[in-house]
Parts: C-alpha cells; structure tokens; sequence
C-alpha cells in the first residue's frame, strides 16, 4: 500500500511536538530510500550545485538545474514533504519568483519551494504563497548571499546582529511561510526564535531547540569531503566505503578474476563448434 503523503498542515502540527527530520537529495534512488527510511522533508537544496555537479558554491546553479533534479527526487517521494530550493537569480521581482516557483511544482513535481533570505524578500514569499504555493524561508547564513555575509560564517552572534535574524524570521513567518530554516546561528537564539515562530523552525547548525533538523545527505553519510562544517555529524562513511569496491573492481578486471563464471552466459558446446565449423571454411 502506497504510503500517505505528508501534508503542510502534517507539518506545522508538528511545532513543539516529535522534532521534524529533513534532509537533502537529488534523485529518484536516494529520495526512495529516504522515504522508505521514514524522512518528513527531503530538501532538492541547490547544495546540490556542490554535491552533484561540482561547482565550488551554490550560485551557478539554474532554474532547469532543479526542476530537472526536483522531478526525480519526487517520483522517489511517496510520503515525505518535498521542498525544492529557489536558485540564486531565480527571485528577480514577484512576477518571475511566482512563475519560476510554479515550475518547480508543476515540472519539478515538489510540494514547497524554500526560499533564502528575510525581510527584503517578504513581499515575494507573500506573492508565492497567494498564488497557491508553500513557501519555506531560510535565514541565518544563506550560502546564495554569503559573500556579503562575509562567508560561510556563524550569524546573529551580537545582539544586534541576533535582532536582525529575528526579524528576519518573523517577518517571513508573517508573510506565510509554513517553517523557515535558521542556519548557522546560535543555539540560545534559534531557541528564541523557535520560541516566537508559530511555525516550525528547521535548524542546520542552529542548536536542537528547533522544531526540526535539516542536513545535506552527503555531509552526513560521509560523500563529501571537500570540507565538513562543525554542524555536521557523520553517521557512516560511504565514500571511503565506495572507494574501496571501486579499487577492488580495479583489481579484479586487472586479475581476470571478474566476471566470473556466475557473472557470465554459457552457450552449448554442439553451438559453439557449429559456429567455428562454419567459420573460414570449417578451417577453425
Ligand atoms: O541547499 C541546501 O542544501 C540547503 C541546506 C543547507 C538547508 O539549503
């Protein structure tokens, strides 16, 4: 039996309840086992320009880049949410975030698109969710800006500093969003803002207070090693893991030792010498 969908409102009821768990991915066989593993969110982050494609940050990624990743990770989904990331360049006024929004759901097959900042974006989160869409914020570090940030560094550490993330939150609350993730802030602030939020709030850094917890799969299951920030907590190691198959494979072809015999098709012995009979004449 096909398991039920999670719904916005499955979601939001989960404010201070059994804390939500999210995590990224970007194709149909990850998002599958994912979902069977029992996830509530799968996040199509535009992490995946790093995780996936190589580049060094999010920014190159495009609009085609998640609506192509978004539709195989939901044909993957049967029961978690799943949350496609607007890339950088795509929230160029409320017109073209609407419409590029509604490429996501209607090509990409998500049920919510996350966007990143706060207060200056409001307007468009407003524009989106009138238009029928979820939208799910994301402020603290936002990686798409973080070079005016001054890098991938903690946010909201002074008060003032704190304020901002606040009002920054609480305004994309207002505006509609049904959760906003807070990343790489500090624990006693998530925990304030999580306080005041009457939706959930999503931590990635941001302490366990949170109504949920968001990681990038790769980080996690050990797949990334260009660098790990302090967040993360490594549950297994499948790069080293897939390194070591792919040496032995090495090995193995160098070795004839694969295929072997139950790898491989036989064919009768009366076929084989017809075959060679029939050969240059029978002179085989
Ligand atoms: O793109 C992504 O993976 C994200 C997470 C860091 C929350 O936005």
């Amino acid at each position: 039996m096909a398991a039920q969908k999670l719904t916005i409102p499955d979601i939001t009821a989960r404010k201070g309840a059994r804390p939500l768990s999210m995590l990224t991915a970007y194709d149909w066989a990850w998002a599958r086992l994912q979902d069977q593993a029992g996830i509530d969110m799968i996040l199509v982050g535009d992490s995946l320009g790093m995780t996936m494609l190589g580049h060094t940050s999010t920014v190159p990624v495009t609009m085609n880049d998640m609506v192509h990743h978004s539709a195989a990770v939901s044909r993957g989904a049967e029961r978690a949410l799943v949350v496609a990331d607007m890339p950088f360049g795509s929230l160029n006024g409320k017109r073209q975030a609407t419409a590029n929004a509604t490429r996501l759901i209607q090509e990409g097959g998500a049920d919510a698109v996350k966007i990143e900042g706060g207060l200056d974006n409001a307007d468009i989160v407003r524009a989106i969710v009138r238009a029928g869409i979820p939208v799910q914020g994301h402020v603290g570090l936002t990686p798409q800006t973080a070079v005016n940030l001054g890098g991938f560094k903690v946010q909201g550490k002074s008060a003032q500093a704190a304020r901002r993330v606040l009002d920054d939150a609480l305004a994309l609350a207002a505006a509609g969003c049904f959760s906003v993730v807070l990343e790489a802030v500090p624990a006693p602030l998530a925990a304030e803002i999580t306080r005041r939020l009457a939706v959930p709030t999503i931590g990635i850094g941001a302490g366990n207070a949170c109504d949920g917890q968001v990681l990038v799969m790769h980080d996690l299951l050990g797949l990334f090693d260009r660098f790990t920030p302090k967040f993360v907590r490594q549950y297994a190691r499948l790069g080293e893991a897939a390194t070591a198959a792919i040496k032995s494979y090495i090995e193995d072809v160098g070795a004839r030792a694969f295929p072997g015999e139950e790898n491989s098709f036989a064919m009768k012995d009366e076929e084989l010498q017809a075959l060679l009979d029939g050969l240059d004449g029978g002179k085989s």
